[in-house]
C-alpha cells in the first residue's frame, strides 16, 4: 500500500514516524517531506502548496491514500481534487476547511449554535473597527479573518496599538487580503490547552490533551513563534474539563459543521481557554497542531493509519482508539534569531547519541540531507521528544537529548513542560 503524506515539518515527520509502524506495513512518500523524512519515506519535490502537481503525482505513481497535513493545501481544496480523482485522502475538504481559513466564519459559527467563545465584533472598514476600539477595555484581541502564518492574532494593550493594528491589517495590508476584515475580540484570561480530535463527522474520538509554548524565550518572553515545545498531558485538563468540553464544545461543533452541510472530516483542533466562566475555544484549526502532534502521536496505541482509513471511509466509530498512561515532552531546537532572520546550512551534531535512547526521538522540522550529514534548512530545526510514565521524567530526558545535539546557534527554551499557571 502506498500511502504519501503532503508536508515537510516536524508535524509531518512524526506522522510518517507512526505510519511507519503501521501493521500494514505501507510504502511512504512525502511531499516535499525534509532531511529526517528522507529516513523514512521517499521525498518527492513538490511544494505543498502544489495541488495540480501533488495530484498528478499522487495519479501517476498510484498512491492509495494521501494525508493532507498542513493547513494551506486544505484550504486550497486539495483533499477535493484528490477525491474527483477517485484517491482515498484524509483531512477536511475545502468547505469544511474553512472553520481554520476564516475566523469570521468560525466566530460566526460559533455564535450561532451557543459554543462558548469569546464576545466579538466583525469590521470589514477600518474606520468602523476604529471607532469600536475607542469604546472597549482593554487588552482587546484584534485578529485578521484569514491566514497570517500565525502572526495575525494582536493582543492591543491601548487603544493606540489597536489602531496601529488595524491600520496594518486593514490599510496597509500586511497579511494581504487575509486582513481585508478584521475581528476585534474580548481578551480572556486563564490558561490555555490544545485538544486534537479525529472526526468523520459522525464520530469524534478527541486525542490525548496537549500545550504548547508560543514564545521564544523562558518565561513565556519574547516573540511569538510557531511553537518552541510541548507537553502532553496537561496537568489541568481534568475528566471533569474534558466532559464539559465534549458536551459543549467537541459535539456541538461537529454537528454545527454537518447542519451547515460543511461536514469535517479529519483532524480538528481545539484551542481552548479555561476561563473562570468555563472553558471557551480561541481558535480551531482544521489539521494536526505542529508542535502538538510531536507529542500527542508517540502516545497512540493504535495503528494511525487504520485511524485515517475509518475516517476517510465514515466509519470510526466501528474502530476504537487507545492511548498509552503516559507522557511526552518536545523541546524545540531552533535557528538562532528564529523567529526573525537566521541563517541556515549549518551541520547538526549527535543525533545518533541523542537516539541511543530508545524513549527518546528527534523530530526534524527545517533539516536536509547532505550525504550522511544533516543540515539546518529552516527556522525550527528539530523537535527532540522523549516520552516516559510521567511528565517531570520525560522533561529530564527531553532535555539529555538535547544536550547531545548541536549546531551553530541553536537555541531552544529551558522550561518546556514548565508552564506558569493563571490561578483563579
Ligand atoms: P490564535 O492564532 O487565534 O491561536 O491566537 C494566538 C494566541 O493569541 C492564542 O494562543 C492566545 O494566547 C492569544 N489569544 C487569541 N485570542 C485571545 C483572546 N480572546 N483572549 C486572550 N488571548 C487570546
Ligand atoms: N502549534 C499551533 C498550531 O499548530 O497552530
Amino acid at each position: 500500500m502506498k500511502v504519501l503524506v503532503v508536508g515537510g515539518g516536524g508535524r509531518e515527520h512524526t506522522i510518517l514516524w507512526k505510519l511507519a509502524q503501521s501493521p500494514m506495513k505501507p510504502e511512504l512518500f512525502a511531499a516535499p517531506g525534509n532531511g529526517g523524512i528522507s529516513q523514512i519515506a521517499t521525498c518527492v519535490n513538490i511544494k505543498a502548496t502544489d495541488v495540480e502537481g501533488v495530484v498528478s503525482f499522487a495519479k501517476e505513481n498510484k498512491m492509495d491514500f494521501v494525508v493532507v497535513a498542513p493547513d494551506d493545501p486544505l484550504m486550497l481544496g486539495m483533499v477535493d481534487r484528490l477525491e474527483a480523482e477517485g484517491i482515498k485522502a484524509f483531512g477536511p475538504r475545502q468547505n469544511a476547511a474553512i472553520i481554520e481559513g476564516s475566523k469570521v466564519f468560525s466566530k460566526e459559527l460559533m455564535k450561532k449554535y451557543n459554543i462558548p467563545t469569546a464576545a466579538y465584533e466583525v469590521f470589514d472598514n477600518a474606520d468602523a473597527a476604529i471607532s469600536y476600539l475607542e469604546t472597549v477595555s482593554y487588552p482587546t484581541v484584534i485578529k485578521a479573518e484569514g491566514l497570517a502564518l500565525g502572526k495575525g492574532v494582536i493582543i492591543a494593550e491601548s487603544f493606540e496599538e489597536a489602531k496601529a493594528a488595524v491600520n496594518d491589517m486593514m490599510c496597509d495590508k500586511v497579511f494581504g487580503d487575509a486582513g481585508n476584515r478584521v475581528v476585534c475580540e474580548e481578551f480572556l484570561t486563564g490558561n490555555e490547552v490544545s485538544v486534537l480530535a479525529f472526526t468523520d463527522g459522525k464520530t469524534i474520538y478527541p486525542m490525548v490533551s496537549a500545550q504548547d509554548h508560543k514564545r521564544a524565550y523562558d518565561n513565556d518572553e519574547g516573540l511569538n513563534t510557531g511553537g518552541m515545545g510541548t507537553f502532553s498531558p496537561s496537568r489541568l485538563y481534568t475528566d471533569a474539563i474534558h466532559e464539559e468540553c465534549m458536551k459543549n464544545i467537541f459535539l456541538p461543533t461537529v454537528e454545527a459543521m454537518n447542519k451547515e452541510g460543511r461536514t469535517f472530516k479529519g483532524v480538528l483542533y481545539f484551542g481552548l481557554i479555561m476561563t473562570k466562566n468555563g472553558v471557551k475555544v480561541i481558535e480551531y484549526n482544521a489539521r494536526f497542531g505542529d508542535p502538538e502532534t510531536q507529542v500527542v502521536l508517540p502516545r497512540l496505541k493504535t495503528d494511525l493509519l487504520e485511524i485515517f482509513m475509518a475516517v476517510a471511509d465514515e466509519r470510526l466509530g466501528e474502530i476504537t482508539v487507545e492511548w498509552e498512561d503516559n507522557a511526552a515532552v518536545c523541546v524545540v531546537m531552533a535557528s538562532g534569531g528564529y523567529p526573525k532572520k537566521y541563517a541556515t546550512g549549518f551541520e547538526i551534531k549527535g543525533l545518533e547519541a541523542a537516539e541511543a535512547d530508545p524513549n527518546l526521538t528527534v523530530f526534524h522540522a527545517g533539516t536536509k540531507r547532505d550525504g550522511d550529514a544533516f543540515l539546518t534548512a529552516g527556522g525550527r530545526v528539530l523537535g527532540v521528544t522523549a516520552v516516559s510514565s510521567n511528565l517531570e521524567e520525560a522533561i529530564t530526558k527531553a532535555y539529555e537529548g538535547v544536550s547531545k545535539i548541536s549546531f551553530e546557534g541553536a537555541h531552544y527554551r529551558k522550561d518546556i513542560g514548565r508552564k506558569k499557571e493563571i490561578v483563579f
